[in-house]
């Protein structure tokens, strides 16, 4: 008989990087804050995990990165104004943000030493258990989540999973890059993996975006590869030298991807979810129309 994969309900939001793409709006904010129409980045991130069933919210952060802690936390004088005020709407807004049997951790990762460090960084706190990755500046728009998908996908073969996406091969060089062998429909064993390969020397176009399910083992792993691409302890790396012992699958999920990293991106997902906000799509999208009328 097949054990059972044990449950994924840990999830890790690397936030220290600094967002020097996003400058000079990320001087003294982090970027997981900048909100598309008005929630920010990092929400979308976290209810996405918790649509996946996951309860524990890890947060590797850095310095700047408080806003983020004060976000997710308890807003006493706000909550006192709101109720004072009698916007008891607004204030039911603010004290769900979450659902109650939520978790949050923080873990300060002092130096910027890459996405495999900032991993590494959540290791007590993950303990032995299978845990999810979000960057939270990959904004995923899919029906089920997309994290929901990959636990999914995690449950029935009881291995780590990445997140993947077809791109162009000019763009190889800003991803981590997968070769993999079919196995079934959108999913790939995952046979190489590489961080940032120029278009000539990339071994595919699947990319892997900013989702990950990982096995435990992959914490040995990150505690002795070297520093890769740009100098940074990479994930990446780490996931191609867990290949040695486990199997890697690549699952090309349903949805939408918007590269929040990037200012193009981070428009075009405003654009989107504005026209589909409940409260001034309608609005927006005849502000739209009238543009294109111009
Ligand atoms: C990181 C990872 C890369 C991955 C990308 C997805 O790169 O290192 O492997 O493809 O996220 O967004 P970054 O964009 O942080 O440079």
């Amino acid at each position: 008989m097949k054990t059972r994969s044990k449950a994924v309900t840990k999830a890790v939001f690397p936030v220290a990087g600094l967002g020097t793409r996003f400058l000079p709006a990320t001087k003294a904010s982090p970027k997981e804050m900048m909100p598309i129409v008005d929630k920010p980045l990092i929400q979308y991130a976290v209810e996405e995990a918790a649509a996946a069933g996951i309860t524990d919210m890890v947060f590797v952060t850095g310095r700047t990165k408080r806003a983020i802690e004060d976000h997710f936390d308890k807003a006493y004088e706000l909550e006192t104004e709101l109720a004072l005020k009698r916007k008891s709407e607004m204030l039911e807004f603010v004290q769900n943000l979450l659902p109650r049997n939520i978790n949050c951790v923080y873990i300060r990762q002092a130096e910027a030493l890459g996405l495999g460090h900032a991993v590494l960084c959540a290791k007590p706190v993950i303990g032995d258990e299978p845990f999810a990755v979000l960057l939270a500046d990959d904004l995923l728009d899919g029906d089920p989540p997309v994290m929901k998908q990959m636990t999914d996908i995690y449950e029935a073969h009881g291995c780590s999973v990445l997140g993947a996406l077809d791109v162009p091969r000019e763009e190889t060089a800003s991803y981590g890059i997968v070769k993999g062998r079919a196995v079934a429909e959108r999913l790939e064993k995952v046979e190489a993996i590489v961080e940032k390969p120029k278009p000539d020397a990339a071994p595919s176009t699947q990319a892997v975006v900013g989702r990950y399910i990982l096995t435990p083992r992959i914490f040995r792993h990150l505690e002795s590869v070297k520093p890769g691409s740009g100098g940074e302890i990479q994930l990446t790396d780490g996931i191609a030298s867990l290949l040695g012992e486990e199997q890697v699958l690549a699952y090309r999920y349903i949805g939408k991807r918007f590269d929040c990293g990037s200012k193009l991106g981070y428009l075009e997902a405003t654009v989107d979810f504005g026209r589909r906000h409940p409260e001034v799509g309608v609005a927006f999208s005849n502000y739209l129309k009238t543009l294109d009328q111009a």
